[in-house]
C-alpha cells in the first residue's frame, strides 16, 4: 500500500457504491448513535434494525431513557442478549441528566467515561456524529487490516488493539473521520467478510499481503480461544387456577441475566435427572411431596450458545391444585400478562406456542 491517502481513496470509492443506507448514518444525533452501537456489538445488522427502531421510538432522546422503568428498557432489550449492556445504557443515560445537563458530552474523554462505553463505541460515536479524528476499530476493522497487512500481532490483547487502533489511525483520512471510519467498518462487514470474503471483487486485490500469501483464512490472529463451559439448567413451570397463573422468580443475582424473570429453576454444571432434581433441597422446598405435583417433560436440552458458556434448557411443567402455596421467592403472574416481564430467549422460546411442535 503506496501511502494513506490513496488507501483512503480507494475505500472512500469501494464505500460511495456499495454502503448500505442505515437509520443511524442518516443521524448525526450523539444519541441515537450510541444505541445504534451498542446494539450492533451483539447482533448482526439485519436483526439490529428492528431493535434500533423500536427502542429509539419508545426512547427517542436521553432523558426518555433516563426516566424509563428498567424494566421497561428490558422489555425493549429482551432476545438481544448481554442485558447488562442495557443497564449500562440505561445507567449512562442518567448519569448524563445528573452530570450533563440532559446533554450528550461533546467530548472524547466525557463520552469514554460513561458506562458501557469503551475505545471504540467513543470514537464511533464522536466521530460519527461530530466528525472528530478518532479511528473507531471494531471486528470488521480488525479483520481488515490484519489481511491487508498480514499482521500476526493477536487482536484479543491490550497491546494488539492499540497496535490496530494506531495503525487505523495513520490511515484516517482526518479531513472525514465520519465517513472513513462508517466505510471502514462497513468493508469488513460486507467485502472483508469472516468467511468467504470477496476477494475475487476487492478493490485492494493487489495490495492484500494475506492473499498473496494465500492466507486470507488464517487473519486476524487471536490469541486466546474462549473456553466454554457446560451449564443444565431446568425449568419448573407450575400452572394452576382460573384464570391461569403462572410463578415467576426474578434473577435478582449478577450475571448476564440480571433482572430478568424467568420459571424457579436448578442450574448445575453436570446434566441432573428428574430423580436426581427432586433429592435437592431446593426442589423439596418449593415442592413439597405433599403437593404431589406431577411434572411432565416438555423441552429437553434446548442449547443456548452465549460467548463463554453452553447452556442446556430443560423444562418442566406441572398443575397445582388451588391451594398450593407460593414458594418463597416467587411470585404468582397471570398467564395472560406474562408478556410484560422481560425475559431471556430461553423462557421466550418456551412460552411461545410454536416450540412444542418443534422437536
Ligand atoms: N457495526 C458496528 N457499527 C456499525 C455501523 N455503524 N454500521 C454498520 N455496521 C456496524
Amino acid at each position: 500500500m503506496e501511502n494513506s491517502l490513496f488507501f483512503a481513496k480507494i475505500l472512500a470509492g469501494w464505500y460511495q457504491i456499495s454502503q448500505r443506507n442505515l437509520p443511524w448514518r442518516g443521524t448525526q444525533d450523539p444519541y441515537k448513535i450510541w444505541v445504534s452501537e451498542i446494539i450492533l456489538q451483539q447482533t448482526q445488522v439485519r436483526q439490529g434494525l428492528d431493535y434500533y427502531n423500536r427502542f429509539v421510538e419508545r426512547f427517542p432522546d436521553v432523558r426518555s431513557l433516563a426516566e424509563a422503568d428498567e424494566q421497561d428498557v428490558l422489555l425493549h432489550w429482551q432476545g438481544l442478549g448481554y442485558y447488562s449492556r442495557a443497564r449500562n445504557l440505561h445507567s449512562a443515560a442518567k448519569t448524563i441528566v445528573q452530570v450533563h445537563g440532559g446533554v450528550f458530552p461533546k467530548d472524547y474523554q466525557a463520552v469514554r467515561n460513561l458506562k458501557g462505553i469503551g475505545e471504540y463505541t467513543a470514537a464511533a460515536i464522536t466521530s460519527f456524529a461530530w466528525n472528530m479524528p478518532y479511528p473507531a476499530v471494531d471486528g470488521n476493522v480488525f479483520r481488515f487490516l490484519a489481511r491487508l497487512f498480514a499482521i500476526d500481532e493477536p487482536i484479543d490483547t491490550g497491546k494488539g488493539k492499540k497496535y490496530f487502533t494506531e495503525l487505523a489511525g495513520t490511515l484516517m483520512d482526518k479531513s472525514d473521520a465520519r465517513q472513513f471510519n462508517q466505510a471502514m467498518i462497513e468493508f469488513g462487514a460486507l467485502q472483508c467478510t469472516p468467511t468467504a470474503p470477496g476477494c475475487s471483487t476487492c478493490p485492494f486485490v493487489d495490495h492484500c499481503a494475506a492473499l498473496a500469501k494465500n492466507a486470507v483464512a488464517h487473519y486476524p490472529v487471536k490469541q486466546n480461544k474462549t473456553q466454554t463451559k457446560n451449564l443444565y439448567l431446568y425449568y419448573f413451570h407450575i400452572q394452576a387456577g382460573s384464570p391461569p397463573y403462572t410463578y415467576l422468580k426474578k434473577r435478582t443475582e449478577k450475571g448476564i441475566w440480571q433482572n430478568l424473570f424467568e420459571f424457579p429453576l436448578l442450574e448445575s454444571e453436570v446434566p441432573l435427572d428428574f430423580n436426581e432434581l427432586c433429592q435437592t433441597k431446593q426442589f423439596q422446598e418449593w415442592f413439597p411431596p405433599t403437593e404431589n405435583l406431577q411434572f411432565k417433560l416438555v423441552i429437553e436440552n434446548k442449547k443456548h450458545v452465549l460467548s463463554h458458556r453452553i447452556i442446556y434448557a430443560t423444562f418442566y411443567t406441572a398443575n397445582a391444585g388451588a391451594q398450593f402455596a407460593t414458594p418463597a421467592a416467587m411470585f404468582k403472574v397471570k398467564a395472560n400478562e406474562i408478556d410484560q416481564y422481560p425475559m431471556h430467549r430461553l423462557m421466550s422460546f418456551y412460552l411461545r406456542p410454536a416450540h412444542t411442535t418443534q422437536k
